[in-house]
């Protein structure tokens, strides 16, 4: 085995063809054995479910070399049960948590060639998805489905790395209260997609989107959750009170690094949009964003300024990134159960 000839350092978050996809599909209400396939292309019906109705669900997780040189991914026990919550809210069939790790480890390592290397600021983003490929044309679920898992390496989501960004607010809604915000389905993608268009085109790097009942309060962005630091240099982590904020893994585990490793307070609450220019540091996290810090937002023209500036990440961001990254890459020791080792 030997890694591919890319320029791992510059390859950007970007879609490579890789050698290997795993695939398994559920017919006359039952999952197949799935395979690894070479075959990246779907051939489907026209009347398939997906296509009409938007019966789709997907995960993002990544896989690490470490320094040791083990291939490692993080947490994918909550990846597979959040594609279970997710599927579930869909009327899809859900695929089993065991065998979406199983199938994680089987295509990540039939594809090692393409794991970026220890060091090279690159990651292989892995990819589950599920659709409908059943045939449906009143509005119902579909009754056959596909599960799929490909990769591609990726580098960082934000241009600059971890430049700090500007955001905007958003005058349109990521997600309905108490709808299909809180799982990860294409659907609440596709409402994003004009909004982020608008915003790259008056150079704003993400959306942050307001709660669409009263537009009062901070839910997440386009593809991250928020993370803010007060004053006193603690945490405080917008919540939902009508359960439209997609449940981050990584929003997850910070919390849980903040607390355990760094000592610091957590506040998990509704956050205004008008108690924000109190904070001294904002940061986007997610498994494409990692932790992203954040500069400015820029509300209809007046710009909510951190303290931490334009130039580098704040300093509690920064030790948070610096602790997460660590326990993924397998520098720093994580919590029971954190790091799954796949070779
Ligand atoms: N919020 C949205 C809308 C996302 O697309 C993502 C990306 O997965 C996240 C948050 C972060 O979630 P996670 O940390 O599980 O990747
Ligand atoms: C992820 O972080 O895995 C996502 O799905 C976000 C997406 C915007 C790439």
């Amino acid at each position: 085995m030997s890694k591919k000839d890319l320029d791992w350092s510059s390859i950007g978050f970007n879609y490579h063809v890789a050698d290997y996809r795993y695939v398994s599909n559920f017919k006359d209400g039952k999952w197949d054995d799935g395979a690894i396939t070479t075959d990246s292309k779907i051939v489907l019906s026209e009347d398939a479910g997906v296509l009409h109705y938007a019966q789709e669900v997907f995960e993002g997780l990544k896989a690490y070399e470490t320094e040791d040189g083990h291939i490692v991914c993080f947490r994918p026990d909550l990846n597979a049960s959040r594609m279970e919550d997710s599927a579930k809210r869909l009327e899809m069939p859900a695929f089993p948590a065991e065998r979406f790790i199983k199938a994680v480890d089987e295509v990540v390592k039939a594809n090692e060639d393409w794991v970026p290397p220890f060091g090279s600021g690159a990651t292989l983003y892995i990819r589950p998805v599920m659709f409908a490929t059943g045939n449906v044309i009143g509005v119902k679920p579909a009754d056959e489905y596909q599960f799929r898992i490909f990769v591609t390496p990726v580098g960082p989501y934000f241009k600059g790395g971890a430049k700090p960004i500007v955001v905007k607010v958003s005058d349109f809604d990521r997600a309905a209260p108490h709808g299909t915000g809180n799982i990860k389905a294409g659907l609440n993608y596709a409402m994003s997609l004009h909004a982020i268009v608008t915003a790259h085109e008056e150079g704003f790097a993400e959306n942050v989107y307001l709660d669409a009942q009263s537009r009062t309060y901070i839910e997440e962005t386009g593809g991250a959750n928020i993370l803010f630091v007060d004053a006193d240099g603690n945490l405080v982590v917008p919540k939902s009170f009508t359960n439209s904020i997609l449940p981050s893994i990584t929003r997850r585990s910070i919390v849980q690094v903040a607390k355990d490793y760094l000592g610091l307070a957590v506040d998990e609450r509704p956050v205004r949009l008008d108690e924000v220019h109190n904070f001294k540091e904002m940061g986007l996290c997610g498994t494409a964003a990692v932790i992203s810090p954040v500069g400015k937002i820029n509300d209809h023209g007046k710009e909510i300024c951190f303290e931490s500036g334009m130039d580098e990440m704040g300093p509690v961001i920064k030790k948070l990134y610096d602790t997460l990254t660590g326990i993924q890459m397998g520098e720093i020791e994580a919590p029971e159960g954190w790091v799954h080792i796949i070779k």
